[in-house]
């Protein structure tokens, strides 16, 4: 474990956002991720933007919720990430349906107006002023469509047989250094922030805001590639030394999870819990009742050409 580096950078240098790691991490919570976009409700035929949407793993199951007569627009900052969608995604049933474009969040290459939902996972992490961007996004979205949130909190991160005060320590560490890593002008980063998207939405200006949160439980015998999610969580935790960490507490909760003796992964009353939200919230410019919604996504069907700029 390389513990004095930052964890899993992407090519824009943020941490827990290699292709690897994000492939890995969606594998380990693929049923949970499954309930989430079932949650969703979405209409066949939809337009969908996945803002955000890095290698690609949420679109498989996008495209199952809005079948053969949706569209997808898959957007993000990094090019590595797209050319990943866009490889992943090649030769499936839903391929047509799918294009790829590198945009801001703020930007959206998609004419306002148009998006039945733009569905963002694990982005609003790194958004330095998360309402003002989901402000930005609203223009983009057709009446009555919904922006769809959705995010980590790792306030809610809970390990059975570790240490009680340890753990506190670990995360409330790691909660200070996010803050003072923002002042020191690092990359923004709130790894705590899936219980307040509601918050947010609302601060927005959205309105039906709603909040599911889904608990993600597993315990002993761990599938190796959760094993491998919780090697990396516990390092990204302590990375950069831990500057606010004693190091006794550093060595402790290093242990627990490196390979050997005293790894709390091997043992049969392992139990680790963590819980993700997802936030939806109508746009308040778009008032339009339900039954209008879905007239309007098989209208704007023949004019996909003209939903994108
Ligand atoms: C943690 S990854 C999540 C990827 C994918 N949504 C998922 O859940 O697997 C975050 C992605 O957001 C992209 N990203 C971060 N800030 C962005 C912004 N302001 N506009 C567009 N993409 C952004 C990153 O390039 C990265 O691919």
């Amino acid at each position: 474990m390389a513990v004095n580096n930052l964890v899993h950078v992407n090519e824009c240098g943020l941490p827990l956002n290699a292709v690897e790691w994000l492939v890995t991490h969606h594998r380990s919570k693929a049923p949970e991720r499954e309930q989430m976009i079932r949650d969703l409700q979405l209409k066949p035929g939809s337009l969908v933007v996945d803002a955000g949407c890095g290698p690609g793993l949420w679109i498989p199951l996008l495209a199952s919720a809005i079948g053969p007569e949706g569209r997808i627009i898959g957007v993000d900052i990094s090019t590595e990430a797209l050319v990943t969608a866009q490889r992943r995604n090649a030769h499936k049933w839903y391929s047509r349906q799918v294009q790829y474009k590198q945009a801001a969040l703020e930007q959206l290459p998609v004419r306002p107006g148009t998006a039945h939902m733009i569905f963002c996972a694990n982005v609003s992490q790194y958004l330095p002023d998360p309402a003002q961007t989901f402000a930005a996004l609203g223009r983009y979205l057709a009446p009555g469509g919904r922006l769809v949130i959705k995010d980590i909190d790792f306030g809610t991160m809970r390990f059975h047989n570790i240490d009680a005060g340890l753990q506190a320590h670990v995360l409330q560490a790691r909660e200070r250094w996010e803050q003072i890593r923002v002042d020191e002008g690092f990359t923004f980063e709130d790894s705590y922030i899936g219980s307040k998207l509601a918050a947010y939405l609302r601060a927005a200006g959205y309105t039906e805001v709603q909040e599911n949160s889904y608990l993600i439980r597993r315990q002993y015998p761990l599938p190796p590639e959760f094993r491998f999610y919780l090697q990396g969580i516990a390092e990204w935790f302590v990375c950069e030394d831990a500057p606010l960490l004693s190091s006794e507490d550093r060595k402790n909760w290093l242990r627990c999870f490196i390979d050997g003796p005293h790894s709390v992964l091997d043992q049969d009353t392992f139990v680790s819990e963590e819980t993700e939200f997802v936030v939806t919230g109508v746009w308040k410019n778009n008032p339009l009742p339900q039954i209008r919604h879905f007239d309007m996504q098989v209208k704007a069907l023949p004019f996909l050409e003209d939903t994108l700029v």
